[in-house]
């Protein structure tokens, strides 16, 4: 097999920049990848220097990798093929526009944008320009992820009943700069941005992607905010997403998903529940990159009485970014625009639920934040 390469353009040089540069570096083969290798060829950052920095301490110090103080300079390098987006959520719509209308593969950090309208633009763009577009929710394509979906739709445990989900991080927010983009209004701060997406990828697998769900949009989506008198950012966040059988789709899934998210709280075990009508599916936290999941089979007629229990541990060298690199390789190289396993309904569906969240709970960006509006 030949091996195919992806020269990767690296926007902004932040905490998440470094993380997912450190795994494109990570021999591929150590993952059992032998058909797609990375390389990072660019890094633009607001400053040439800090760009140089990222490459002296994330890249090797690699003397092939241009440092540029622009982010245009990294969109307009025939050496990239695809750009990697790591800055702050309300900066994603600008960013990927910019770098999709060069024609380049993107990689966009979570959440894509700031609602589900800029995403629909992004994902015309995508379209016109003929590339790759893709939301960079990285849990999707974990092993231990494409188990449990196996697990899921080989109908061993029935038919999933209600999902219980929760991503929690201690922020220290009293103790954090206004300026801090978990705070800051203008950046899109708050749990339901940058925490949301975790509870709501484990409902997107287990309900929505579904084969009884037939792709079917959620019947109904509540939530409810606590918004922290620091700046007005939502703090803690609790949103239920419901599935009803549905007769023009084809959908005879009735599920619950029973979700929620904070800024000011650790997160506990297990981080997801997924209870089916013969078992249960308990997934550690973190939910975004879990490494061990037990599955509770009940006895046959007795709900709830545990008839035998199973408990499966992951390990790969990394931290769970590459897996989605590897993906954006394979699609690139296949000539894809977008990845069956996180594909932009997905995406789409995801930023409705945040927008329906958000009207709910009263939260409203600044004027002028939101680039696109319905
Ligand atoms: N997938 C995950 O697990 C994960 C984890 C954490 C965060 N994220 C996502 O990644 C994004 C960035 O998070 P982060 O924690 O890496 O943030 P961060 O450490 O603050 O880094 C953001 C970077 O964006 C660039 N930037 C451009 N305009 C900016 C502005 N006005 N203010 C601040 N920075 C600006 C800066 O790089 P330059 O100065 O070099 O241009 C900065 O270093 C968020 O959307 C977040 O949701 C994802």
């Amino acid at each position: 097999m030949t091996l195919f390469t992806l020269r990767w353009g690296i926007i902004s040089t932040g905490w998440i920049a470094e993380q997912v540069v450190s795994d494109l570096l990570v021999d591929p083969t150590t993952r059992g990848t032998n058909d797609v290798v990375h390389k990072v060829t660019a890094v633009g950052s607001r400053s040439v220097a800090k760009a140089q920095k990222f490459i002296d301490d994330f890249v090797n110090g690699d003397k092939t990798v241009k440092a540029y103080g622009t982010y245009d300079e990294v969109y307009a390098d025939k050496n990239v093929d695809a750009i990697y987006i790591g800055t702050p959520h309300t900066y994603h719509y600008t960013n990927a526009l910019d770098a999709l209308k060069a024609k380049k593969h993107v990689l966009c950090e979570k959440p894509v944008t700031c609602n589900a309208a800029e995403l629909r633009s992004l994902i015309a763009t995508a379209k016109e320009n003929g590339v790759f577009f893709m939301e960079a929710l990285w849990t999707r394509f974990q092993p231990l992820a494409k188990e449990v979906k196996e697990l899921i739709d080989s109908g061993t445990l029935g038919l999933p009943v209600v999902v219980h989900a929760d991503f929690s991080v201690d922020f220290g927010i009293e103790k954090l700069p206004l300026t801090h983009r978990m705070l800051d209004p203008k950046l899109g701060g708050g749990a339901i941005l940058d925490l949301g997406p975790y509870p709501l990828i484990w409902t997107i697998l287990a309900l929505y992607e579904h084969p009884a769900n037939k792709r079917t949009k959620p019947s109904n989506v509540t939530g409810t905010m606590y918004k922290t008198p620091i700046t007005g950012v939502d703090c803690n966040t609790s949103y239920i997403v419901t599935f009803s059988p549905n007769s023009s789709t084809g959908s005879t899934l009735a599920a619950q998903a029973v979700l929620s998210c904070s800024m000011n709280v650790a997160s506990h075990n297990p981080g997801v529940t997924i209870r089916f009508e013969k078992g249960t599916i308990m997934i550690d936290a973190p939910v975004p990159c879990p490494l061990r999941y037990t599955v509770q089979y009940f006895q046959e007629g007795k709900p709830g009485e545990i008839a035998r229990e199973d408990t499966r541990t992951f390990e790969y060298v990394g931290s769970g970014w590459h897996f989605q690199a590897d993906e954006v390789a394979r699609c690139v190289r296949d000539g894809k625009l977008e990845s069956e396993l996180w594909s932009h309904d997905k995406s789409i569906l995801e930023m409705e639920v945040f927008d329906e969240v958000r009207r709910q709970g009263g939260y409203k960006f600044p004027d002028g934040i939101e680039k696109v509006l319905l």
